[in-house]
């Protein structure tokens, strides 16, 4: 069987990695895993039974009883947690603000990577998240660090806020952002960070397009090698 062909896609928050791995998966026409979704999920249910945040093998307990799944339908992917469709739920604030301290344990975490390499067992894939290039598919044929300064993220968060009809402060969404980006990189289970052989793309001024443009080129070039 030919080598299944592997794109990992990680950065900090806001840099684009969703919206540009999704398009990018489709016009590859690979799978697209948005493993930051899964964290959020945990997070969310967590919240919801009220597990201690701190307690990570009851968070890991949990984790081993709770079905998540990620479905693509003809509106686009879609979030399921035990059948419940939390697609929305899973960006709220409170989510996002609880979700690198789920994610920091070390339990949690080792179930999280079994899955999303279960995941891409058996297709072609773009993955996207914190850790992929580094550990989750340290064999990808591809693998980008995608980055934007702060102030640019803030203003993409703020953007699509605004779209859904909801205004923010700017300066707590920036804030919020620089928080979530100390934690993931501080923490000492698989922090954010480049992987040695990933390509930096600063995508400040850049549109979607040119972004996904690059990694196309990235991919197109790997496989005539
Ligand atoms: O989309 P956004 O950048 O806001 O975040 P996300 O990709 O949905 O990830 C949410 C959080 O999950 C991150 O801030 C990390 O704490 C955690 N995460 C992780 O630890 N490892 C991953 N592979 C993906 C996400
Ligand atoms: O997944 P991550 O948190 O890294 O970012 P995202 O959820 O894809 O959000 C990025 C936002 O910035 C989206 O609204 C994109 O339309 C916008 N954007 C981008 O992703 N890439 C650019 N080069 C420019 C804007």
């Amino acid at each position: 069987m030919e080598k299944l062909f592997q794109v990992a896609i990680d950065g900090p928050a806001a840099a684009g990695k969703s919206t540009v791995a999704k398009i990018t998966a489709k016009s590859l026409g690979y799978v697209y895993i948005d493993t930051g979704a899964m964290y959020r999920s945990l997070t969310y249910k967590a919240l919801k039974e009220k597990v201690d945040l701190n307690d990570g093998d009851a968070l890991k307990k949990l984790l081993d009883h709770t079905e998540i799944r990620l479905v693509q339908e003809y509106t686009g992917q879609k979030v399921y947690v035990d059948g419940e469709n939390v697609t929305e739920r899973i960006r709220y604030p409170e989510v996002s603000e609880h979700v690198s301290l789920v994610s920091s344990h070390e339990p949690v975490r080792k179930v999280m990577v079994d899955r999303q390499r279960q995941l891409a067992k058996s297709c072609n894939v773009v993955m996207d998240g914190r850790d992929i290039g580094t550990h989750v598919l340290p064999g990808a044929q591809v693998k980008v660090f995608l980055n934007a300064s702060v102030e640019e993220r803030a203003v993409r968060r703020y953007r699509e806020e605004e779209k859904k009809g909801r205004h923010s402060d700017m300066d707590a969404l920036r804030k919020a952002i620089a928080l979530r980006d100390k934690k993931d990189m501080e923490r000492e289970v698989s922090p954010l960070i480049k992987a040695e052989d990933a390509v930096v793309v600063d995508t400040t001024s850049l549109s979607v397009d040119e972004v996904v443009e690059k990694i196309l080129t990235l991919v197109k070039e790997k496989q005539l090698s």
